[in-house]
């Protein structure tokens, strides 16, 4: 049996506030919470169509405590009456549509959190009790059919930036901001396409907002007639090549759009300019062909095959130029890229943390947690044999005095024991710190956010 099939075997109970045990020693500065999302039921369907569960890890004065709940979504109580989820990424749309099941990432809106996807409803749930609130509604009518999971936070404004995609007999990408402290999305830019490309992240810098569009392609009049799931209606088209979109922050002018050959990514790892050039790295892959491949019971067979493991790449946008140059930033591959955002967002950053397959020992799914140096190329891993670690999510340390003071915080499944554990590295020499072990698996997630609050309270409800 394959140690990283848990990575995709549907978890159901749910605890609150458990108390874990922990090997090694959490740092007394380490205070905060961890919140993790990802699909964690029908994962025989679709991964990207799971049932989507928040996971919460409390880090307190060394103690560390786990919380996991699904989404109480129209979706999620359609599947527990139908045994189905309804339309989805990947899963062809049914009678009495019940909304999103946003299982992608967790985002602070002001004191809301919430947890998205790619279809446009934000769903807020409570930090403390992980307890569903609902759809966090805009206090606007900016047309959106789709969105991404990933804002960012723009360093100068305070406040979110993100884009929609309207679908019509003309399409649009709709970028906006959306002001600290309001709930009213101002629009910065709109710009017409017919060919609306999948996006699932984009970057910005000081000055731009940059989408790039990869040759993977909406048909939008196959989304109009309604009978096709939404990963179906993209469309892989090599040859078209990839267009990088540069609009000005404040003047909403589409600049100028820069060319190159074709790529796919999901995960941009960071943007900055310098002297009029723009740099765009992106955790890149040759072809989009895989995404449909994602589902059914033998997901460990095929997703990220070590052909298609998405290289460090660097999109040198130079102010003259109307093509980008590429060049790469490591030897080594790397997915769920993250950053010390507050630190390095839209900067000239120097370093990446992501997961790959050990080029050693390489498998289908990530087994490894790597740190690049992206001025040198030069990686420091973290490798265990049967161990499969998600996403790294960098925590600051207090008062931070380098970009890499910090802490590395990954969701970790031990194929072995079949139970997962949260693993702290300490940032900068990789080293382990501490584990906190979890007393079962969490199935395969996508992404998360630390805070520096605690959402701990006395409670004498019962759930
Ligand atoms: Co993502």
């Amino acid at each position: 049996m394959n140690a990283s099939r848990l990575l995709f075997t549907d978890l159901h109970h749910e605890v609150d506030h458990k108390q874990l045990h922990i090997q090694g020693a959490i740092p007394e500065w380490l205070s905060g919470t961890l919140f993790r999302n990802g699909p964690a039921s029908h994962l025989d369907g679709h991964l990207f169509d799971g049932l989507a569960m928040i996971h919460k890890f409390t880090l307190d004065s060394g103690r560390a405590t786990y919380s996991n709940r699904f989404l109480r979504t129209g979706v999620y109580e359609q599947a527990m009456k139908t045994g189905k989820t309804s339309s989805g990424f990947a899963t062809p749309p049914q009678s009495g549509e019940t909304g999103s099941n946003p299982n992608v990432s967790v985002m602070k809106m002001d004191h809301h959190f919430v947890a998205m996807t790619e279809s446009p409803d934000v769903v807020e749930f409570d930090p403390y009790s992980l307890r569903t609130v609902g759809v966090l509604p805009y206090a606007d009518q900016l047309a959106a059919h789709y969105t991404t999971a990933h804002p960012h936070l723009d360093i100068h404004q305070r406040g979110l930036i993100n884009f929609t995609v309207e679908f019509g007999r003309t399409c649009y990408y709709h970028i906006y901001g959306l002001p600290a402290g309001s709930r009213k999305r101002t629009l910065i830019a709109s710009i017409e396409t017919d060919r609306p490309a999948y996006m699932h992240s984009f970057g910005i810098t000081e000055n731009h907002i940059v989408l790039v569009e990869f040759p993977l392609l909406f048909h939008p009049q196959e989304l109009f007639a309604g009978d096709k799931p939404i990963a179906e209606c993209m469309h892989w088209t090599p040859g078209r090549g990839t267009r990088f979109l540069v609009v000005g922050k404040r003047s909403g002018k589409l600049e100028k759009i820069v060319e190159c050959g074709d790529y796919f990514s999901f995960h941009l790892i960071n943007a900055f300019e310098k002297q009029g050039d723009i740099f765009i790295d992106a955790c890149t892959m040759r072809s989009a062909g895989f995404i449909q491949s994602l589902s059914g019971s033998d997901m460990t067979d095929k997703p990220f095959s070590p052909a298609n493991q998405p290289a460090m790449l660097r999109f040198h946008l130079a102010a003259d130029k109307q093509t980008a140059r590429v060049e790469k930033l490591s030897e080594e591959y790397m997915e769920f890229p993250g950053i010390h955002y507050q630190w390095a967002n839209a900067q000239d950053y120097r370093f990446a943390y992501g997961v790959s397959t050990n080029q050693l020992q390489p498998e289908n799914v990530e087994n490894q947690l790597i740190k690049v140096d992206t001025r040198s190329g030069k990686a420091l891993t973290w490798f265990q044999p049967g161990h499969y670690p998600g996403e790294p999510v960098f925590a600051p340390a207090p008062g931070a005095k380098a970009e890499d003071d910090g802490a590395i915080l990954s969701v970790v499944l031990d194929g072995h024991s079949g139970h997962s554990y949260l693993l702290i590295l300490n940032a900068e020499s990789f080293a382990e710190i501490a584990r906190a072990e979890v007393p079962h698996h969490i199935p395969y997630g996508f992404h998360g956010l630390f805070t520096n609050e605690l959402f701990i309270e006395e409670r004498n409800e019962t759930r």
